[in-house]
């Protein structure tokens, strides 16, 4: 990568986020300092980025999407239910000269599905979200989750810390083939996004989960 920290963040700080963002789509732009921090991890500890192909789901205006395009993923696909917040996202790629890498996509997550036939078989899949909480959909974050692991070889995934949530997750993915394999907490500063919100900015904790598949010898990383 050609960029340093600094300059990725300067980046992803300067794009543009959600316009009028829809309070049932828990639509809030993750923070340009946790973006990068996470691709960073992701890239640099486990070689998940580079030359991967990278899914982003629930993309929104795209900033994990384009921090994996600077850290060298081969493509980006980010998928989101809504027009309008991938409509900023193609302004964001356009004008950062990203066309060639990410590529957008207006999916509800639910019916959402990519064959894994369709891949290059020496291409890692790495699924990176910050799914809706399901503070306005009641598992809203579960059906991302089960969806990513149907096309994923490794998933990260942004998750509120709450040892509720932690219980919730640990007996949640039992039922498909996958396991926990890294939780890293961050700090995740939520700036005022809808009418409620009382501060100017918020921190919240986050965990970031990296999920791996049982047994998966080519890309436990
Ligand atoms: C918390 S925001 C994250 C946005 C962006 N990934 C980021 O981190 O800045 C959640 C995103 O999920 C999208 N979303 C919510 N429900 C969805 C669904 N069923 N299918 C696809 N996208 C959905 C929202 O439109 C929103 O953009």
């Amino acid at each position: 990568m050609k960029l340093s920290k600094k300059e990725l963040i300067s980046i992803i700080q300067k794009t543009e986020s959600f316009i009028n963002p829809k309070i049932e789509l828990e639509q809030y732009c993750i923070d340009a300092n946790c973006a990068v921090d996470i691709i960073y991890y992701a890239g640099f500890e486990y070689n998940d980025i580079n030359n991967a192909f990278i899914i982003d789901l629930g993309a929104g205006t795209g900033r994990l999407s384009i921090a994996s395009a600077f850290f060298n993923a081969s493509y980006v696909l980010s998928v989101d239910i809504d027009m309008f917040a991938l409509e900023i996202l193609k302004r964001n790629i356009l004008s950062l000269g990203l066309s060639q890498v990410i590529f957008p996509m207006c999916a509800d997550i639910e019916y959402f599905e990519i064959s894994r036939r369709l891949l290059p078989t020496d291409m890692k899949v790495t699924t990176i979200m910050n799914p809706p909480f399901g503070v306005q959909k009641r598992f809203a974050d579960r059906v991302f989750l089960g969806k990513s692991f149907n096309f994923s070889d490794v998933v990260y995934s942004i998750h509120l810390e709450h040892p509720k949530v932690h219980k919730f997750i640990t007996n949640y993915i039992k039922r498909y083939n996958w396991k926990i394999d890294n939780v890293f907490p961050f700090n995740l500063v939520l700036e005022r996004t809808f009418p409620f919100h009382k501060k100017k900015a918020k921190q919240i904790t986050v965990n970031v989960y990296r999920f791996i598949k049982k047994n998966n010898k080519n890309f436990d990383g």
